[in-house]
């Protein structure tokens, strides 16, 4: 991975992914850590702060005029190398069930994980293009060209045994479905599109209890990544070594 951009890197999993990519061999060029409040972003400054190939830039998935100027900017520090991987992290939950759940959280959910996502990866195209197509590697993998979407398992409708979430399962699943086809649309060009569910991850989001702690989520992650090829595109992936696809 040469040029990487992660979507929600100013806490949990995105924050996670930022502080092992830099610590990285190969170290990548650049790794474009975007968040909607840079100026808040202490524990992301700080990895920053220490590792120069880190930029921190301002996208908020709601709001697509902050889309543009990261595209202008990362397009100016890459040149002609392009992007080679984004990683469309971002996310809200929601808990409530199918009673309760409000219109606005159920905006709120498709908004942020699902259009959000899908309008970047559409602004970012042109140079996710440039960078496989510049790439040395010529086979499907992230040392070509990837995007990589984070999903969940409540994304499933295969195995959603539980119900509830409603909002955020089915925001995952339509991710999931933009994942599926992108990587069809995307084949000719032999950039690799995943739908990977991270675990449950101790977040603000996965809460205390939960089994997996950032650092080891994400590098396993990262191990996955390195591991899939041109069969594991348009894959739901789980968390899991040896890999391992989940039913959409
Ligand atoms: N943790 C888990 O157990 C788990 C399980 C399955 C899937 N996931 C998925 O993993 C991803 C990361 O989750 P996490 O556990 O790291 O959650 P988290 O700790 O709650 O972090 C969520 C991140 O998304 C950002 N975000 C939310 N709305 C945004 C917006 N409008 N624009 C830009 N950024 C926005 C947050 O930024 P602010 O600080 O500005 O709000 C934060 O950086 C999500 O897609 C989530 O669905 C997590």
């Amino acid at each position: 991975m040469r040029t990487i951009l992660v979507t929600g890197a100013n806490r949990g999993i995105g924050l996670e992914f930022v502080r092992q990519l830099a610590r990285r061999k190969p170290t990548p060029a650049f790794i474009f850590a975007t968040c909607r409040s840079p100026d808040n972003a202490h524990d992301l400054r700080a990895v920053a702060d220490t590792h120069t190939n880190v930029k921190v830039l301002k996208i908020d998935m709601q709001n697509e005029s902050t889309y543009g100027p990261v595209v202008e900017a990362v397009s100016n520090m890459v040149g002609e190398n392009g992007l080679n991987v984004l990683i469309n992290n971002a996310g809200v939950y929601s808990k409530d069930g199918y009673e309760k759940v409000s219109r606005e959280m159920l905006k709120d959910s498709f908004d942020i994980n699902v259009i959000g996502p899908m309008r970047l990866t559409q602004a970012f195209l042109p140079i996710l293009k440039q960078g496989a197509r510049s790439s040395k590697v010529e086979s499907f993998g992230v040392d070509r060209g990837a995007i990589i979407n984070i999903s969940s398992g409540f994304g499933s409708i295969a195995s959603n045994d539980s119900g509830g979430n409603a909002g955020y399962r089915e925001s995952k699943a339509a991710l999931n479905m933009f994942s599926k086809g992108l990587s069809l649309d995307l084949k000719s060009e032999k950039i690799l599109v995943l739908s990977q569910c991270p675990g449950w991850v101790s977040t603000r989001m996965g809460g205390p209890h939960a089994s997996r702690t950032p650092e080891s989520s994400v590098s396993d992650m990262l191990t996955i990544f390195a591991m899939c090829s041109e069969e594991h595109t348009g894959c739901y992936l789980r968390n899991h070594i040896p890999l391992e696809v989940l039913p959409y």
